[in-house]
């Protein structure tokens, strides 16, 4: 046994290393390991949004040592409880600006301290820095123009955390907070395989609501809160998700409820569509970026000798070779992390079962024909795990109701999910939706058109 598992691990991480190697970060390599240094550019990504400054991340960047997941956390830590500190001694009524701009901040990089943690499950830190990220988010949120609110939806067996934050919070719009209550468009946005309600106000959230519309980010199974406080994982009738949230928005006077629109982020690419196939209230689509399946985007990266094993139905062997890999400390962060976050997010400590259920997530021509509505489907040029053709196939089974857009690696932005262009993402993507909302002709492929 143990020369077979060293043989899958060899071929797996050499796989793998390979593959992270073509792989490092477009805009700089922050860390000589690449899955660190992707993390840190996404992270430093958040300051385009308010979320973190770049002087913080670099200097987290130059201290964290490559591949060490306990530096990586002792780092994020200090430089979050060292921001917590100080917003704390600000005083928050006459300096507001000040202490939100910190509670921000700290919030984000108690979920960086988070982020490398997960494949022990039992290490009480994963719940301890999200309370702390989430209290410090609700601190930064309260003190915004107008405040977002938290709310719980009933789902079919769970519930559906939600935050509604009011179209132009951020002072920069037509702010009025005596604004007379009118029907106005509205975005749903939701995050993928281990992303955070709280990340995606910074990433595109306070873009929404800087155009006028009110923005709703929330999560479900499988995803951080929900998986923390119920104990459930991913399902794969995502639409279950998404309807609870659809009838309490056409519920409210402030929401125009022919204009709802629902955007999904990285695995979100594959769940936001999964959606749209049975909730037909959705005026738009927006798969950022576009992905079939996450499955066949993970296990085309893996070497054949792990691919048959699984096909074997070998679920004891499977998951002890897969169990070794995620705690060797020689295999490629990347893998090691991927193992850890799927056993984590789909609330299991079986690879098998993971992988079982992760492959029955994914989109087919069939699902995607009962699709309605105009989606936008974004491709990263440099986005080597969605990317390899699933954007592509995605357009080609929506034919005329797609409109692909390929970001571009030579303007910085063809990283999974357009990291660090975060302007360059909603201009394109944001402005295709007002269009959509405003009755325009929409083309099918506007890589490198007006847009
Ligand atoms: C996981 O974390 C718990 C709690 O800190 C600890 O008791 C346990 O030893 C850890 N398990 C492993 C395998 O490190
Ligand atoms: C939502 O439910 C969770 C428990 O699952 C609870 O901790 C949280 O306070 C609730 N949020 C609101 C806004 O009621
Ligand atoms: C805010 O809206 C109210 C009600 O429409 C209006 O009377 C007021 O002039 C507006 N204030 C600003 C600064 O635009
Ligand atoms: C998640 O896992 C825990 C621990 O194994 C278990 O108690 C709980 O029932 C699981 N949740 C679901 C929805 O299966
Ligand atoms: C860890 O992986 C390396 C290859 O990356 C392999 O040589 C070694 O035998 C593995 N260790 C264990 C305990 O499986
Ligand atoms: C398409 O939608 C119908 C109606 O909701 C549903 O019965 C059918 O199963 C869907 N097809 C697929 C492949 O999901
Ligand atoms: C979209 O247009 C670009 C530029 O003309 C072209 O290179 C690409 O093949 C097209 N892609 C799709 C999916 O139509």
């Amino acid at each position: 046994m143990r020369i077979t598992n060293t043989f899958f691990v060899l071929g797996a991480a050499y796989v793998l290393g390979q593959q992270q190697e073509d792989s490092s970060s477009i805009i700089y390599q922050l860390s000589s390991d690449p899955e660190f240094a992707f993390l840190l550019e996404e992270y430093m990504s958040l300051s385009n949004g308010g979320g973190a400054n770049t002087g913080e991340v670099l200097r987290l960047a130059s201290q964290i040592t490559a591949g060490d997941f306990e530096s990586w956390y002792s780092e994020f830590k200090y430089m979050a409880d060292s921001l917590h500190k100080k917003a704390d001694a600000i005083d928050k009524k006459r300096f507001p600006v000040s202490a939100r701009d910190a509670y921000f901040r700290s919030a984000s990089y108690y979920r960086g301290a988070d982020f490398f943690l997960h494949s022990n499950q039992s290490d009480p830190r994963i719940f301890s820095l999200w309370d702390s990220a989430l209290a410090d988010f609700d601190t930064a949120t309260s003190l915004l123009p107008s405040p977002p609110f938290r709310k719980n939806l009933t789902g079919d067996g769970f519930d559906i955390p939600i935050m509604f934050f009011p179209a132009a919070t951020v002072g920069h719009g037509n702010h009025n907070a005596s604004r007379p209550q009118e029907r106005i468009p509205t975005v749903i946005v939701g995050s993928g395989y281990d992303g955070s309600q709280e990340a995606l106000y910074h990433s595109i959230g306070r873009a929404i609501t800087e155009r006028g519309w009110n923005y709703v980010s929330y999560e479900g199974p499988g995803q951080p809160t929900v998986r923390r406080q119920q104990k459930i994982g991913f399902i794969p009738n995502w639409w279950d998700v998404v309807t609870p949230i659809v009838d309490y928005l056409e519920s409210r006077p402030d929401v125009d409820a022919q204009k709802i629109a629902l955007i999904g982020e990285s695995f979100g690419g594959t769940l936001a569509p999964m959606a749209a196939s049975r909730e037909h209230r959705i005026s738009a689509v927006l798969a950022i970026d576009g992905l079939m399946s996450l499955f066949k985007a993970l296990t085309s990266q893996l070497p054949d000798a792990l691919n048959n094993l699984f096909a074997s139905g070998n679920s004891e062997v499977f998951d002890e070779t897969m169990l070794g890999i995620m705690n060797n400390a020689t295999v490629p962060t990347q893998f090691r992390w991927v193992i850890a976050q799927g056993l984590w997010s789909f609330n299991t400590t079986s690879p098998f079962e993971w992988f079982t259920r992760l492959s029955k997530i994914a989109l087919d021509e069939e699902i995607v024909a009962n699709i309605t509505c105009p989606t936008f489907v974004g491709d990263g040029e440099h986005d080597t795990l969605a990317g390899s053709g699933q954007p592509q196939e995605l357009a080609a089974a929506l034919g005329s109701l797609a409109t692909y857009n390929q970001f571009k690696q030579d303007l910085g932005a063809g990283e999974h999910c357009q990291i660090g262009t975060e302007a360059q993402l909603a201009q394109v993507s944001l402005d295709w939706l007002g269009d959509v909302w405003d009755g325009m002709k929409l083309p099918n492929n506007i890589t490198g058109g007006a847009y």
